[in-house]
């Protein structure tokens, strides 16, 4: 299936759905964390949200995409009303005009302390400049061109600067038939960085296989990105034309665990599968069934808790911090994982089950829990 320009907007693929949920979900999510950390602090709630390339604002067919979906959160939600400053900028004047209309026909804008701003330039380093964004105000930017010739290393190391977080749309299909294409040489060049991309093409030639060439790709792209000041990679993959080779992929890059945490637990949500080793963090279009040979994450996860943490007691929290950022898992997995080897008598666990709340006959386990992992033996 191959979308145009022009079909792009003309209804709103599932993954397009998926996609524009999880923008704005982590955009609500991002506002919210910060803005009552300020307000802990005695500061006035104030967070940034720049988005690139934000198209007309609606599909075809009505559906509001990322723009609307932001701005709709933050009239109806009183810690985004006064906390959130919004930029959507957008090349195509018409797209641009549109947007505008959208905005004005939602209503209640006057409940946000800050209106939205809809800008018509070439997204650019220089472009960024000239908003002249105030240095201590977090920033999440959000980056979804058609391609991926506006996308260049050097404006992702730009937005990247300070306090800010960044989500772009990576259109893998394109970049891995540049990379194959010397036409496109000086195109890729931009994106990876010529000392990124050497060794890149050097790998690659070591191998035919599409999935060891998508693995390359973006090990390469989250060195370059790790290089550019950022700590923590996450990566979500849409496959759509045979359930297999990923078309696309949305890309997470953060200096900040708190926010990675939460965004792994947005793509946790919309993805399509749940294999042994935790979410699939991809959308499939046609979701395999489970396999005979799918086992239970939960019981996966308890085996490497149980050789990663032999003889040693630890909370849930700090079993968590060391592991989590390690596996696509997120905290309630681990939990779970965690009451099943209680079951099961394989640890120790102070306070016991018979100590702790049993909500709706659900037995709990909170943070603090202290887990005590025997010696392995085998
Ligand atoms: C994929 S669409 C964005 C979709 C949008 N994020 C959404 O969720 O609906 C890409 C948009 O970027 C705009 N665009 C492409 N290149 C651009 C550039 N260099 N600078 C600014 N806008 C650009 C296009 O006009 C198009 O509307």
């Amino acid at each position: 299936m191959t979308t145009s320009v022009e079909e792009f907007f003309d209804e709103p693929l599932e993954q397009s759905r998926v996609k524009a949920r999880i923008v704005s979900d982590y955009v609500i999510t991002f506002t919210r964390i910060l803005s009552d950390y300020q307000r802990r602090r005695g500061k006035p709630p104030k967070v940034d949200y720049l988005d690139l390339f934000s198209g007309p604002g609606s599909y075809g067919d009505g559906t509001a995409s990322t723009p609307l979906l932001v701005i709709r959160a933050a009239i109806h939600d009183a810690k985004l009303a006064p906390a959130l400053r919004t930029y959507f900028n957008d090349r195509d004047i018409e797209k641009a005009d549109c947007l505008r209309e959208e905005f004005a026909r939602l209503g209640g804008l006057d409940k946000l302390s800050h209106r939205p701003l809809v800008l018509n330039e070439e997204a650019s380093i220089e472009f960024v400049e000239g908003l002249h964004l105030d240095p201590a105000t977090p920033k999440l930017f959000f980056l979804d061109p058609f391609g991926y010739k506006a996308l260049t290393m050097p404006l992702l190391r730009s937005v990247l600067e300070g306090w800010s977080e960044c989500i772009f749309f990576f259109n893998y299909r394109r970049v891995i038939a540049a990379l194959n294409n010397p036409a496109f040489g000086s195109n890729v060049e931009r994106l990876f960085g010529s000392k990124t991309l050497a060794s890149l093409k050097l790998e690659l030639t070591q191998t035919t296989s599409p999935l060891d060439r998508e693995f390359l790709v973006l090990k390469h792209l989250t060195s370059a990105l790790v290089e550019a000041g950022a700590k923590h990679v996450m990566n979500f993959s849409f496959k759509v034309e045979d359930g297999h080779r990923s078309t696309h992929h949305l890309i997470f890059v953060t200096r900040n665990r708190k926010g990675f945490e939460a965004m792994k637990t947005i793509m946790a949500r919309e993805s399509s599968r749940i294999t042994e080793d935790g979410p699939s963090m991809t959308f499939t279009q046609q979701p395999a069934e489970p396999t005979l040979f799918d086992r239970d994450p939960h019981e996966v996860l308890g085996e490497n808790l149980m050789k990663r943490f032999q003889s040693r007691t630890i909370s849930l929290d700090n079993i968590y911090e060391e592991m989590g950022a390690e596996t696509l898992f997120t905290q309630p997995y681990f939990r779970r994982s965690l009451l099943l080897l209680e079951q099961k008598q394989e640890i120790e666990v102070d306070p016991p089950a018979t100590s702790r709340p049993s909500p709706n006959g659900r037995q709990s386990m909170s943070g603090n829990t202290m887990i005590t992992f025997p010696e392995r033996t085998t």
